[in-house]
């Protein structure tokens, strides 16, 4: 039987970034991939081919919609739906080639097959057993449905069949205000479909701040988007070509009833652990799918392992990585840390959400004193050049010390933008410390140092 320091179950982000820094750190490392191709679910039907339609559909919404403004006139403008969906495959398949050539790099043998653990020291892939000494468990998640809904991936679809489709949809229903509802709407809106998103919570990305969720519906409905929010999707039936939406409103009951020609369900992830023998292994998902970790991401196997979307925490790709980053320190005897907290989360429609660090509601309920800096992205001059109205940064900060706890961003380029307020936070700047450090002009970062200042003592110098 060939034995390993390490065997690592799933190719996400989280699994192959765990092998890298294994491998890096001298272990015998082996990936197990049920797929053909490696990256999981981000690099194959999530954040890459997600961003990529983002980035088409806002190239095609631009010309036709923005151009003219900067005196650009442009006729005949067409949609190639094929070509678009080609190059998106393009950017998965480089991408995912990529994930291949670093496995070869760093000498981790790649398994393809579904794995599964034998006993606790031994994991199956076609028939063939491999020991290991570590494992560490990085099998992901995969989309979620509701009672009374089938996801029958024709109309009825999900995030990975939406992210392959060829043909602009007439409407489609999105049921789900999240971050899938909101990103993948945007896409089909660009790109001239009727978008109505159906939303159980009062407010779009409820995780996030609740300002956020305000000024995203309210750009996205200018937009032409139609918002449903606090109802509670009951069913979903399909005729056809057709798909009907009913839902109920949870304040007056009242039914709703919205019919189109696709229905995405975007209503959450579960973790994902069918046929991986967690038995065997002496280990058990909790009533959420989940599987249980200590502090060092360790299962009640000290010497198995589970990161990312399988383990409790954000779904993200690059909590996911932080965490396999962590564990293979663990596993070489390092120390290293994690901070949870400074996870930033984005939302790539446009104008981009971010955000780290507690949220204003968050704050209230843990009985915080603090403070509150906003400055609109109108007030900036790069904005203004760039014809950038909407959105707003916002700095909670502590009232009594000033240190940073929150930073909550909608606007132009607020994914990158908000790297700067992780960094801050994690070094525990206070906001006037950012206030103090010199931005350039103009640029959309400015309008963190503004908020900052806004935070200290309503010392904003632009507004
Ligand atoms: P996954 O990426 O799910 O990978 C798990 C892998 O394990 C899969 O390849 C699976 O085939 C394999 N596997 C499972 N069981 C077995 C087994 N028994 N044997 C062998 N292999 C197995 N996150 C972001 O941070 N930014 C984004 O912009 C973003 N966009 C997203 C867009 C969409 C549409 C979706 C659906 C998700 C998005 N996410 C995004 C979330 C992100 O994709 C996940 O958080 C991330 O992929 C989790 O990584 P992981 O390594 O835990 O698992
Ligand atoms: P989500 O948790 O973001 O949103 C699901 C939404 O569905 C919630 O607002 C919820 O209230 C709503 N909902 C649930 N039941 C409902 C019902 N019966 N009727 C109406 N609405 C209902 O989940 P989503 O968007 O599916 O994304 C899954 C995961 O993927 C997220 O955890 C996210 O972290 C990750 N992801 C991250 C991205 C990013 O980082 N940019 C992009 C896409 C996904």
């Amino acid at each position: 039987m060939e034995q390993f320091d390490l065997i690592v179950i799933g190719s996400g982000p989280g699994g192959y970034i765990a092998a890298i820094r294994a491998a890096q750190l001298g272990k015998r490392v082996a990936i197990v991939e049920r797929y053909k191709t490696l990256g999981g679910t981000c690099l194959n039907v999530g954040c890459i081919p997600s961003k990529a339609w983002l980035d088409s559909s806002e190239r095609y919404h631009e010309t036709v919609h923005s151009h003219a403004l900067h005196g650009i006139e442009v006729s005949d403008v067409k949609l190639n739906m094929k070509k678009m969906s080609e190059r998106v495959a393009k950017v998965v398949e480089g991408i995912t080639g990529g994930v291949q050539f670093l496995m070869k790099k760093n000498k981790i043998t790649v398994i393809q097959g579904h794995g599964s653990f034998k006993d606790k020291n031994t994991v199956v892939v076609a028939g063939k057993d491999y020991g290991f000494t570590h494992a560490i468990i990085a099998t992901g998640s995969k989309p979620a449905s509701l009672p009374g809904v089938t996801v029958d991936k024709e109309r009825v679809i999900t995030s990975t069949e939406a992210l392959k489709l060829v043909d602009v949809p007439k409407h489609m229903i999105v049921i789900g205000a999240g971050v899938i509802g909101l990103e993948l709407g945007s896409v089909f809106k660009r790109l001239g479909a009727k978008v109505s998103v159906v939303e159980f919570a009062d407010s779009c990305i409820a995780a996030m701040d609740v300002d956020m969720g305000k000024e995203i519906q309210k750009v996205l409905k200018k937009d032409g988007m139609d918002f449903y929010l606090g109802h509670g999707v009951t069913g979903v039936t399909r005729n056809g070509q057709e798909v009907t939406v009913k839902a109920k409103n949870k304040t007056s009951g009242e039914e709703l009833v919205l019919t189109g020609d696709y229905c995405l369900v975007a209503v959450g992830r579960k973790p994902y652990t069918d046929g991986l023998g967690l038995e065997n292994a002496g280990l058990k998902a909790d009533e959420r799918g989940r599987i249980p970790v200590n502090d060092h991401l360790q299962t009640a196997q000290p010497h198995i392992y589970a990161i990312g979307d399988v383990v409790r925490g954000a779904m993200l790709a690059h909590k996911a990585e932080e965490e396999g980053v962590f564990v293979a320190e663990v596993i070489a005897g390092q120390k290293p840390h994690l901070n949870y907290l400074l996870i930033p989360g984005v939302v790539y429609t446009w104008p981009e959400v971010a955000s780290v660090g507690h949220t204003e509601q968050e704050l209230k309920e843990k009985g915080i004193d603090y403070k509150v800096g906003k400055f609109p992205f109108l007030a900036l001059g790069r904005a203004a050049a760039s014809n950038e109205k909407n959105g707003l940064i916002k700095v909670l900060a502590d009232k009594r010390t000033d240190e940073i706890l929150g930073v909550h961003m909608i606007g132009p380029r607020t994914a990158d933008l908000i790297a700067e307020a992780v960094v801050a936070m994690e070094f525990r700047a206070s906001a006037e410390d950012i206030g103090r450090i010199s931005h350039a002009h103009p640029t959309y970062s400015e309008g963190f140092k503004e908020a900052c200042l806004a935070a200290t003592e309503n010392r904003a110098l632009n507004m």
